[in-house]
């Protein structure tokens, strides 16, 4: 057993023990290349109900249909406009969401209601092999507790949700780190240009160029309700800190002398006396990878601050950068 509390009787490495839970009305957590989600067969309104149960999560958030492949596309989506069909078809499997108008397959208990639906193929070895055995969709948020850090690790999905899922029944399929770390990224394909919804390693100048259309940068009027600020946030108050050189004149000074300060930024960032550096990644993949859990490990180090030096540059720093703003915009 690995991982701590609530392990017993949940966790696994099969695929088939994961798809036989899904198909059978349970819950299975499984890897993606971006962040473990909390899955049940989307066409299982009461299996879903329960993701929306053990997540804490409001009904009228929308969740995101894990697919076998872009050949199921038409099942969950109609009026699939030519821009996300080529995006399906070149990025799947890959870090991106598409919402389309729902489909016959979608219905409204995955969908929050809404007359659209959110529709990805994962790229992760084991959760293909469960999304192959199940053959239907798959219903799967993040798998964190609502507003919470996304895991990007099984012993973050155990911490957060392992006493709300029943050992036996239940399952938490093992596929070690998660590649990317960060959520996909969501494009809203219901007009005739796309528009980022949520931005991640899927970067809004691939879809422009695969797409083959401009990416619209006005206001999509698709309510995304996980693209909320105040989200993504630890326990710790994040701090963004724009100029490095400034790191050192932020140290909170606790009287027992107790490190009460963490710093999260890239390698070539100096870590300051009286700071405790929670990661040291030297390149901006390697920051997505290791983010989550350093800002879990804030909260295990029971540090009061988290200062965070956001990433210069486009693509997957823009995805890094919206993160830290939402866990610095958190108001607790
Ligand atoms: O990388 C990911 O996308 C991960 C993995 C597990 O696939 N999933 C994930 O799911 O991040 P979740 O539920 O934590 O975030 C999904 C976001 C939410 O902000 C939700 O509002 C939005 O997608 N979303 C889903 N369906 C939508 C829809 N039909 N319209 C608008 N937004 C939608
Ligand atoms: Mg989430």
């Amino acid at each position: 057993m690995r991982g701590g509390t609530g392990a017993t009787g949940l966790l696994t490495t099969s695929p088939a023990r994961a798809a036989a839970a899904l198909a059978q009305g349970h819950l299975a957590v499984v890897p993606t290349e971006t962040v473990y989600g909390l899955g049940a067969r989307a066409t299982d309104p009461s299996a879903v109900a329960r993701v929306y149960a053990v997540k804490g999560r409001p009904a009228d958030h929308p969740l995101i249909v894990h697919l076998p492949g872009v050949d199921a596309l038409d099942d969950w989506a109609c009026e699939v406009p030519g821009y996300a069909r080529r995006l399906a078809e070149t990025l799947w499997p890959g870090p991106l969401t598409l919402v389309l108008p729902r489909g016959e397959r979608a219905g409204g208990h995955v969908t929050g209601g809404q007359a659209t639906v959110g529709l990805r193929v994962p790229d992760h070895p084991v959760t293909l092999e469960v999304l192959a055995l199940v053959d239907d969709g798959v219903a799967a948020p993040s798998a964190n507790r609502f507003g919470r850090v996304s895991p990007t690790r099984v012993e973050h999905v155990l911490a957060d949700i392992g006493t709300r899922l029943v050992p036996g029944t239940d399952v938490v399929l093992d596929g070690g780190a998660c590649r990317v770390g960060l959520e996909s990224t969501i494009v809203d394909a219901t007009a005739a240009f796309p528009r980022i919804l949520r931005p991640g390693a899927v970067s809004a100048e691939q879809v422009a160029e695969i797409g083959g259309v401009a990416v619209d940068t006005s206001r999509s009027p698709v309510r995304a309700p996980g693209s909320l600020a105040a989200h993504y946030a630890p326990r710790a108050r994040v701090t963004l800190v724009d100029d490095p050189r400034t790191v050192a004149a932020q140290v909170a000074r606790d009287p027992t002398g107790r490190p009460t300060t963490g710093l999260l930024a890239l390698a070539d960032v100096a870590t300051p006396d009286g700071l405790v550096r929670l990661a040291a990644p030297t390149t901006v993949d390697e920051l997505a990878a290791v983010l989550y859990a350093a800002l879990r490990e804030a909260d295990a180090l029971r540090l009061t601050s988290v200062l965070a030096v956001p990433p210069a540059g486009a693509g997957l720093a823009e995805a890094v950068r919206d993160r830290l703003r939402r866990a610095a915009a958190d108001a607790r």
